[in-house]
């Protein structure tokens, strides 16, 4: 057994939606009527739930501390499907070892609260009660042995045909002000947020439109590791932070079946251990093939400040 504190990266499940009528006219007179059609016509060949069933018997089999959900849970936001996803979530594992944040098909049109994302509440809730607006609740933060799990929200309604995320000036300076007060508790900063805080590739469709706000607050703060989904496919990339570069690691959709040239399902392991004063990650890529989950790759980094413990 390896040592160190162990967790899943998981994201983009996309559970299915049913067939048949799912409301009336006043449900998909908006964005949905765009997402339902991309399902029936392409996507829902793609993101199968025997697939993200296997995916989580393969992480169960790997008896992680902490589980971490970075958005997409839904396909089109429809108060169905966060409630089926929040009896997904409690097949993934109880609130205080999962951690969840929302993704743009979470936020396709502007649901209330109480129907929608505070449906996945209990996974999202930092260690201290979350005080004022439901917005207020992020960034949230759990300590968990020696990481400090951080969720983001990137989820915000935006025009067909656009899938950006926005954190926001607000949500910004308090991500920037708590990885300052955990840098100097001497934690391994993770970040969970659902858009990637840079650019992948050209696709600005899919951007985080802020990114450039969050770039300030990790450069200043610094952070040991970013962890997205949102594009489907693994990323490793890093940006500057206060004192080390922050690796940024995206991860495959978790639903992906292992046909045509899409990415198939994927989900990352990381191992947080302290070793001569510096912090190590080991990676292991778990990815599916027809034939079921297989390694498809191993990496450790050297991260953080190394000036944390002091
Ligand atoms: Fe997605």
């Amino acid at each position: 057994m390896q040592a160190g504190f162990r967790f899943a990266h998981v994201s983009d499940a996309h559970l299915p939606l049913p067939p048949g009528r799912l409301g009336g006219l006043s449900t998909f007179a908006n964005k949905r009527s765009l997402g339902l059609l991309s399902w029936r016509r392409k996507r829902h060949a793609i993101h199968r739930p025997e697939i993200l069933a296997a995916l989580l018997a393969d992480v169960a089999g790997h008896a992680p501390d902490h589980v971490v959900v970075t958005g997409d849970l839904t396909n089109i936001a429809l108060p169905d499907e966060f409630e089926r996803a929040r009896a997904w979530l409690e097949r993934v594992g109880p609130p205080d070892r999962v951690s969840v944040v929302p993704g743009n098909h979470d936020a396709t049109v502007r649901v209330p609260w109480e129907a929608g994302l505070g449906r996945w509440q209990p996974w999202m809730s930092g260690d201290t009660p979350d005080e004022g607006t439901p917005d207020e609740g992020f960034p949230f933060v759990r300590v968990r042995g020696p990481v400090a799990f951080v969720g983001v929200s990137t989820a915000v309604p935006t025009p067909p045909l656009l899938a950006t995320g926005r954190v926001g000036a607000a949500q910004a300076d308090r991500l920037e002000a708590v990885l300052a007060d955990l840098g100097r508790r001497g934690l391994f900063r993770v970040v969970l947020m659902h858009h990637a805080p840079l650019l992948v590739g050209r696709s600005w469709r899919k951007a985080l439109s802020d990114r450039r706000r969050v770039q300030d607050a990790f450069a200043r703060a610094g952070a040991e590791l970013v962890l997205h989904g949102h594009h489907h496919c693994h990323q490793i990339a890093s940006l500057p932070g206060r004192g080390a570069a922050i690796p940024v690691i995206g991860v495959g959709s978790a639903s992906a079946a292992p046909v045509g040239r899409a990415q198939a399902a994927q989900w990352n392991q990381f191992t947080v251990e302290r070793r001569d004063g510096a912090w190590r990650l080991s990676a292991l890529v778990r990815g599916c093939t027809v034939d079921g989950f297989h390694t498809e790759a191993r990496y450790a980094l050297t991260c953080g400040r190394h000036d944390a413990a002091a």
